[in-house]
């Protein structure tokens, strides 16, 4: 239970890497505010915390929403007495060359994968910097090395990790770090409902120096490290998690 007493925000949890990150952290010992947009799978989430005994609450709705956000900081404060651990998980991908993307398939990613980590890091943080301890934990995305007809997804989880690396020198003497995963190609609902899905099990995983592709629970191990004390001394990094592929 090497999180245990804390209290950690995942945002988009209902399903994917969100999900099981908030079931490893509430395996581990946290208290779990769920969020997701869509209202039934956040409860569906929370009904399995539940299931296993963990404390768990959920506040649906969108994190590009700054009203939002606000209800699910003041909710987590309220329901659980702190926030110490926040995961800006939430994603989407709007694939398309540049010469087909519009300016919503833009905005949409940049909206949700940058602004809201934003938003919910500006929200949650002065919780953390109260009490001395916090961890933000950015999800960003081997694509921020640059993938063809990702240029709005790319800039997005680049982003992220520039934010992230200026957050770190503003709250480590505060006892919070900020970091993000950059996982590769993880078998997650928002990636097994891909058309070309089989075409990355049978062509792109043998390629991969660890021959398979990822599972939720690879990324959700890697978010429960960077949450507990043994993390205490790394900030502003971007742990990879893509059985090798870079
Ligand atoms: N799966 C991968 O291969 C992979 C690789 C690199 C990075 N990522 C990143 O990891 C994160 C999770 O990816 P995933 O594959 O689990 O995605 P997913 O599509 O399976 O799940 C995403 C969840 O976020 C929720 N969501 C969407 N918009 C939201 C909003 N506005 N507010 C709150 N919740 C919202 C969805 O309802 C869904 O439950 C994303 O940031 C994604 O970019 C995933």
């Amino acid at each position: 239970m090497r999180i245990g007493g804390r209290v950690a925000v995942v945002t988009g949890a209902g399903q994917g890497l969100g999900e099981a990150i908030a079931l490893r952290l509430a395996s581990e010992g946290a208290a779990v505010m769920v969020n997701d947009l869509h209202h039934d799978s956040a409860t569906r989430t929370a009904a399995q915390i539940r299931a296993g005994g963990g404390r768990v609450a959920v506040v649906a709705g969108s994190v590009t929403d700054e009203t939002v956000v606000r209800d699910l900081v003041s909710r987590t404060v309220d329901e659980f007495g702190a926030l110490h651990i926040l995961v800006n998980n939430a994603g989407i991908t709007r694939d398309k060359l540049l010469k087909d993307l519009t300016v919503d398939d833009w905005d949409a990613v940049l909206n949700l994968n940058l602004r809201a980590t934003f938003l919910c890091s500006k929200h949650a943080t002065p919780f953390m910097v109260q009490q001395r301890w916090g961890r933000v934990i950015n999800m960003s995305s081997r694509a921020h090395l640059g993938n063809k007809g990702q240029t709005n997804y790319s800039a997005s989880k680049a982003g992220v990790i520039g934010f992230s690396r200026s957050l770190a020198f503003e709250l480590g003497k505060f006892g919070v770090t900020v970091n993000c995963i950059a996982p590769g190609i993880i078998a997650t609902p928002g990636v097994t409902s891909l058309p070309h899905y089989q075409s990355l099990v049978d062509r792109v995983a043998p390629t991969l120096p660890i021959p398979r592709l990822g599972t939720p629970a690879d990324v959700a191990g890697v978010a429960a490290f960077l949450a507990s004390d043994d993390a205490e001394y790394i900030t502003g990094e971007t742990i990879h998690v893509t059985g090798g592929r870079y």
